[in-house]
Formats: C-alpha cells, sequence, structure tokens
C-alpha cells in the first residue's frame, strides 16, 4: 500500500533531499546543476525559513520538497516589507506531473500565510506556475531592483489577495543563491555524489529565452 506524507525536513532528511535536489534538476537548466549545492548551504544562511522546508514522502522515500528564503520588496519611498521566495521546489522525475509540486506549494502557502506572510516572488518556468495563481511580475508593478526590469521569469503569487495593489515595488533577493557562484565549490560538493553525465537539453535553451527576456508591454 502506498503511503504519501507531507512533513517539515529535519536534519537526517539533509542529504537525501539533496540528492533529491541533484536528480530533479540534472541538466534541466544547464549542463548539470548547482542547485543541490545550494540547498546544502541555504540551511545555514540566516534568510533561509526552516518553518517552510516541507518534504513530500512515498512510502517513507522523500520524492519532493519545497524550501524557502527570505525576500523584500521596497516600495517608491523606500519601505521595506519582507516577503518569500520559493526554491529549490522539486519533485523526482518519475513522479513528476502528478500534482505533487502543486500540493508543496498549496500547502507551504497555507503555513505561511498563517506565519503572516502575504506575498511569494520567484523565478521559475512560467509554466509550471501560472496555473498555480502566479502571475506576470509586470501586473503587480513588481521590478528588478538590480535594472528596473520586469523580467519575463519573475513570477508573482499574492498569498492575500490585492496584497500588492496600489504601489509600485522593487524586488530585492536574497544573498543566499550566492555560493553557487563559486564553481569551484559547487563542483567539489558534487563530487561526493556518484557520477552522472552531463548534457544539453532543450529546457536550457526555453530557460535562457525566458530569464534573459523582459516583460514591455
Ligand atoms: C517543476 C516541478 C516542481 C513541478 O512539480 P510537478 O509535481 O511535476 O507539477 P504538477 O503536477 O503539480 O503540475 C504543475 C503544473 O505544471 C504544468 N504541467 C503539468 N504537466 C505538464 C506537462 N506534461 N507539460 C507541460 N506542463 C505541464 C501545468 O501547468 C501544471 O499545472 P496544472 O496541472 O494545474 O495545469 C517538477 O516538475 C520538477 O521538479 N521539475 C524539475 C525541477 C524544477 O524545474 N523545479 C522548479 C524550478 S523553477
Amino acid at each position: 500500500m502506498n503511503k504519501l506524507t507531507m512533513r517539515l525536513e529535519t536534519e537526517k532528511d539533509y542529504r537525501a533531499v539533496e540528492e533529491l535536489t541533484r536528480e530533479a534538476f540534472w541538466n534541466v537548466y544547464k549542463p548539470g546543476a548547482d542547485e543541490h549545492y545550494f540547498v546544502h548551504m541555504m540551511r545555514s544562511h540566516p534568510d533561509f525559513i526552516p518553518e517552510l522546508a516541507f518534504v513530500i514522502e512515498l512510502d517513507g522515500k522523500i520524492i519532493g520538497n519545497i524550501m524557502y528564503t527570505k525576500a523584500w520588496l521596497e516600495d517608491e519611498n523606500g519601505e521595506r516589507k519582507e516577503i518569500l521566495s520559493f526554491g529549490p521546489l522539486c519533485v523526482a522525475p518519475k513522479y513528476q506531473r502528478q500534482k505533487l509540486g502543486k500540493r508543496l506549494i498549496e500547502h507551504s502557502f497555507e503555513v505561511a500565510r498563517k506565519m503572516g506572510y502575504d506575498v511569494n516572488i520567484n523565478f521559475g518556468n512560467p509554466g509550471n506556475y501560472v496555473s498555480r495563481g502566479f502571475v506576470s511580475c509586470k501586473k503587480k508593478n513588481v521590478s528588478f531592483i538590480v535594472d528596473g526590469n520586469f523580467p519575463t521569469a519573475l513570477l508573482v503569487a499574492e498569498l492575500v489577495p490585492g496584497a500588492l495593489d496600489g504601489k509600485k515595488w522593487m524586488y530585492i533577493s536574497s544573498t543566499a543563491a550566492d555560493c553557487c557562484e563559486d564553481t569551484t565549490a559547487v563542483e567539489a560538493f558534487d563530487s561526493t555524489f556518484p557520477t552522472k553525465e552531463k548534457k544539453w537539453m532543450p529546457s536550457q535553451e526555453e530557460f535562457y529565452i525566458y530569464s534573459h527576456s523582459s516583460v514591455v508591454r
């Protein structure tokens, strides 16, 4: 009998979650992956929110997870609002497209709402999120602080409808993912896992297009 459960991540899950993340992201956005290193490092970053790190287990094996860091929005008067940004979010390849990603998002949003959060913003492939109520950052007047642009991959979910109404915002991300710029550290960490072939996949070009384009009008 198959038993599916969702619960918070604990310390003894760390390696299994890193293995799952590596498996799910491998070759999807680049040849190889660095998301498992991001997961490994983010847990000790001050912006990490352990109360929102959920795993899905099937018969005791972790097959999906979601993790969050804090992020911020700054309005025209320079006032900052703390928001959420999830990622990595992943489901083991064998179990994808069976609504487990949806369950992870919906459950964590529910808990986040109770914690007082009203907005989540993250970078992603719109196809994975628009059916979950995410909209283009342009529609919520959220631009990217670095260049004032409205990146196509910057997606906004209001946990409380109308939370962003009536203002213009600039998005400020956590520095948690900066660790992945250290490619030597990424490679060293990756070498502690079984060897896997790095190769080109069409999804890499798809995400290149999304992540290098903006919504203009
Ligand atoms: C992205 C990911 C987490 C989604 O989880 P999932 O359990 O596979 O997704 P769900 O079944 O909940 O479906 C999510 C949405 O994806 C889209 N989707 C589902 N099946 C699809 C398919 N065959 N083709 C294209 N899009 C599809 C739909 O919009 C779907 O929502 P809908 O079913 O309400 O229409 C998972 O596929 C994954 O781990 N991918 C690799 C890692 C990754 O890219 N993570 C996200 C970083 S941006």
